[in-house]
């Protein structure tokens, strides 16, 4: 997943968000411009573009219909799952925290898809209250839990059962959730799967709505997908399901010379293998990243620039591993650029490094920046609008940045920066 960043080139335009313009060589996006974000609301600033978002979750209903999920993990809050919801997706929530965030954000529960591979009675309680739309079951003892809550209340729940199909997709292992070796769903290859599928359709508790597969993330080949959806196809036939999920997992590119797929040609490869498989149920996917990640910029402040004579110069920012923790668990490639030099040849390597009180905290190993980089400038990195925000944490007690939604010359602030007092928020005299 590391991409080459050997290049001087100026940073490539395709890896930033649909809405961007560049006048004298400064950068906007939706129309409001960078430095100007940066210094009204202060840095590290998550600035996404919300047209962008609106046209990728488009993609995805015109691809799949409007059945088709948003992945909530990648990025969630208030005005995302509002939008998301706006747009005509569903939600998929893998947890309670994230079903309470759509629910405060007043998207209905049959809009909501309830994952996890360890969902509590608590978890699915509050699922089968808000009435979701889909429980993704995943395991045998969730289904005993189903059980003791149809005796508890009655009701009974729309279901996919997860089957884990024995497919290795391309990415990396900590992202992989296809393989036989996995703590996710229900075996194909061991039977476990036609097992939880007969035990489901004879069962009072759960009505049988059909299978889900999700393989894993950040996946760039098509023909991955069209593996699963062939043993999904033919594990399904037997029990003839109304509907099909190939879940998430399209790739999206984070670095120059990096390439994926379409939503739509994603949409058209997994429609068409199921197709050729004679699949005639509903064919549901839920991308997370494909929707979030190039949407969104990070805007940080230089704060030191330290040059090691023959070894390497560090820029540390900002921020760090607390808001993209992506590079230190996966080794994930970044570009770097200067919002007030978008055109500028890229001609010094340096290491991007945060804040934090660790070695490890990269955020771009070999940076290509504008030789004149220098304190007090905005550096930005593009394509964080996935699993950068919702993955960040308060790691030495920095505080989350805040969040942007631009539109139009507009810029509203969707999630507020976290303030010292919030860190106090939890504990007790
Ligand atoms: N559906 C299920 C059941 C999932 O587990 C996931 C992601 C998705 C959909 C959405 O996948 P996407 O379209 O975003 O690839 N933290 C990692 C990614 C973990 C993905 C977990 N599951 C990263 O930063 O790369």
């Amino acid at each position: 997943m590391t991409g080459p960043q050997a290049s001087t080139l100026p940073l490539p335009r395709y890896l930033l968000p649909d809405n961007h313009q560049v006048s004298q060589g400064r950068l906007s996006i939706g129309g409001c411009d960078l430095l100007e974000l940066a210094e009204s609301f202060g840095t590290p600033l998550f600035v996404y573009d919300e047209e962008h978002l609106r046209s990728r979750c488009r993609e995805a209903v015109d691809a799949f219909g409007a059945g088709v999920a948003y992945a909530a993990k990648a990025f969630l809050c208030v005005a995302m799952a509002r939008l998301v919801h706006s747009e005509g997706m569903c939600l998929d929530v893998s947890t309670g925290g994230e079903l309470h965030v759509a629910l405060a954000a007043g998207v209905p529960g049959d809009r909501l898809v309830l994952h996890g591979n360890n969902k509590s009675m608590g978890e699915l309680r509050r699922a089968m209250e808000a009435g979701v739309g889909r429980i993704v079951v995943d395991s045998f003892d969730e289904l005993d839990r189903l059980d003791a809550l149809h005796a508890e209340t009655g009701a009974r729940p729309r279901v996919l059962l997860r089957f884990t199909p024995g497919v290795e997709a391309h990415t990396h292992t900590y992202l992989l959730t296809g393989t036989d070796d996995s703590k996710f769903g229900f075996t194909v290859s061991t039977g476990a799967a036609a097992a939880a599928m007969d035990r489901a359709r004879s069962s009072d508790s759960v009505e049988v709505a059909g299978v889900h597969c999700h393989i894993g993330s950040q996946v760039f080949e098509a023909s991955s997908f069209a593996r699963a959806a062939a043993v999904i196809a033919a594990a399904a036939e037997p029990f003839g399901v109304d509907e099909i999920s190939i879940g998430g997992g399209l790739g999206v590119p984070y670095a120059d010379g990096e390439s994926a797929p379409t939503i739509a040609q994603w949409g058209e490869a997994v429609l068409g293998a199921f197709g050729a498989a004679g699949v005639t149920a509903r064919v549901m996917a839920e991308p997370g990243r494909a929707i979030a990640a190039s949407a969104a910029v990070t805007l940080y402040t230089v704060g030191t620039v330290k040059t090691i004579e023959g070894v390497r110069t560090y820029v540390a920012v900002d921020g760090g591993m607390s808001d993209n923790p992506r590079p230190v668990l996966y080794g994930s490639g970044y570009e770097a650029f200067l919002p007030r030099a978008v055109d500028s040849q890229r001609d010094r390597v340096v290491t991007v490094v945060g804040k934090h009180c660790e070695s490890g905290d990269t955020l771009v190993r070999d940076a290509a920046v504008p030789s004149d980089i220098a304190v007090g400038d905005i550096l930005a990195t593009p394509v964080t609008g996935a699993y950068g925000h919702s993955m960040g944490s308060n790691y030495n007690k920095i505080l989350r940045p805040a969040v942007v939604f631009a539109a139009g010359g507009e810029a509203r602030v969707v999630v507020r920066r976290e303030t010292y007092d919030d860190l106090l928020a939890c504990e007790l005299p």
